[in-house]
């Protein structure tokens, strides 16, 4: 089946009581049984819910996977996975992702015995290199939040196979409509469901999607018995986001081509960060292993003070100041002191985030608009 017809149909049936053709929200902490144990598959809403259901089968089938996880939020997701492990494991884990994954890893798991090594996995062989006995799994994102760095999922899932190493990938940057990590090896893909999944900036969510039936019940075992799971409103509002996943996503690639250059050929840039830059380093592999470069991007003035990108990130009208990503909406945030304040500085300096970056989530409005906005504002 083709992307566009997948996302439409993917885990919706007519709902079998009414034939209703959008999945209702089932607005129940309970199902009542016709005697003790005998039901229909349905007992408490913490471990089931029809309308998590119909969500949690859709994500499997837009990231070819055979088993979908639905939680409350990105981070739930990735608290999860972590869970799987025990103290005295190692993660080994992408040295420049989203903020809020470093922080649950530096501050609430380390504490619990669960080591974390940051590496540069753009070179897989730092990965091989930083393998240990104790390692097991790897942590990747990509492209990253927010250098839009690129790791070859394929070479890194040919390491993590041969160490008898889990993978999971943050596919979150990407969306499923771009890049399939568990077509390239990887054994699980965790997405913030709140950016491109459901679209429209309304609602926080997570998941995660594997092959492994194994895996399945241990994460399912996870999911119910530490309860971060999403209300029926807000997978119904996530279910409506993913029917328009391929019409958004090559809106928002579009428009994030046309805004690269433009501010690839600004005379106030600098640096550009666009993985769709035939001289990116990392667009061979991207080349190779997405289906269009998207619309998140980040920029550094010539002038590198944080002042003069205060200015900017005060002076845009479409554009609107705020953290997150992936809605229909443009947003421009400031990771140093927003999105990764969590990080400390001198980590952040180190991994290339300067104080001064600037990071655009390309909406999908009409693409003069917001040139004509990051122009005037850019001054
Ligand atoms: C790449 C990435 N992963 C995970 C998350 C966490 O997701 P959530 O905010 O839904 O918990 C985010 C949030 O910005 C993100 O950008």
């Amino acid at each position: 089946m083709k992307l566009a017809t997948k996302y439409i149909h993917a885990g919706t049936e007519p709902d079998p009581s009414t034939g209703a053709i959008m999945t209702p929200i089932y607005q129940t902490s309970t199902y009542v049984q016709e005697a003790p144990g005998v039901n229909k598959g349905y007992e408490y809403a913490r471990s089931q819910n029809p309308t998590r259901k119909a969500l949690e089968d859709a994500y499997a089938q837009i990231e070819n996977g055979k088993y979908g996880l639905a939680f409350s939020s990105g981070v739930a997701a990735t608290d999860a996975v972590i869970k799987l492990l025990a103290p005295g494991d190692e993660v080994i884990a992408a040295n420049d992702m989203y903020g809020g994954t470093y922080r649950l890893f530096t501050k609430v798991f380390a504490k619990f015995g669960i080591r974390f090594t940051y590496v540069d996995t753009t070179d897989a062989a730092n990965i091989s290199k930083a393998i240990s006995p104790a390692t097991k799994l790897i942590w990747i994102e990509t492209p990253t939040n927010p250098l839009m760095n690129i790791t070859d999922i394929a070479a890194v899932a040919a390491i993590a196979k041969k160490a008898n190493v889990l993978l999971c990938v943050d596919n979150t940057f990407a969306s499923p409509y771009l890049q399939n990590p568990l077509d390239l090896g990887a054994d699980i893909v965790m997405h913030s469901a709140t950016k491109y999944l459901g679209g429209h900036s309304d609602v926080i969510q997570g998941c995660l999607v594997m092959n492994d039936a194994n895996l399945r019940e241990q994460l399912y075992f996870i999911q119910k018995s530490c309860g971060a799971v999403p209300g029926p409103q807000d997978c119904f509002l996530v279910l409506r986001g993913i029917k328009t996943l391929h019409v958004r996503m090559q809106r928002h690639c579009e428009n994030g081509e046309k805004i690269a250059h433009f501010l690839r050929n600004h005379p106030k840039v600098g640096k550009v960060y666009w993985c769709g830059f035939t001289d990116h380093p990392g667009y061979a592999v991207a080349g190779k292993q997405m289906r269009g470069f998207g619309g998140m991007m980040s920029f550094e003035l010539k002038d590198d003070s944080a002042e003069t990108a205060r200015k900017v990130l005060a002076g845009t009208k479409v554009f609107a100041l705020a953290e997150s990503l992936g809605g229909v909406e443009s947003l421009i945030n400031h990771p140093a002191s927003m999105t990764h304040a969590s990080i400390p500085r001198e980590e952040r300096i180190k991994n290339g985030l300067s104080d001064s970056l600037i990071r655009l989530s390309v909406g999908i409005e009409d693409v003069d608009d917001l040139i004509a906005d990051l122009n005037q504002a850019i001054g």
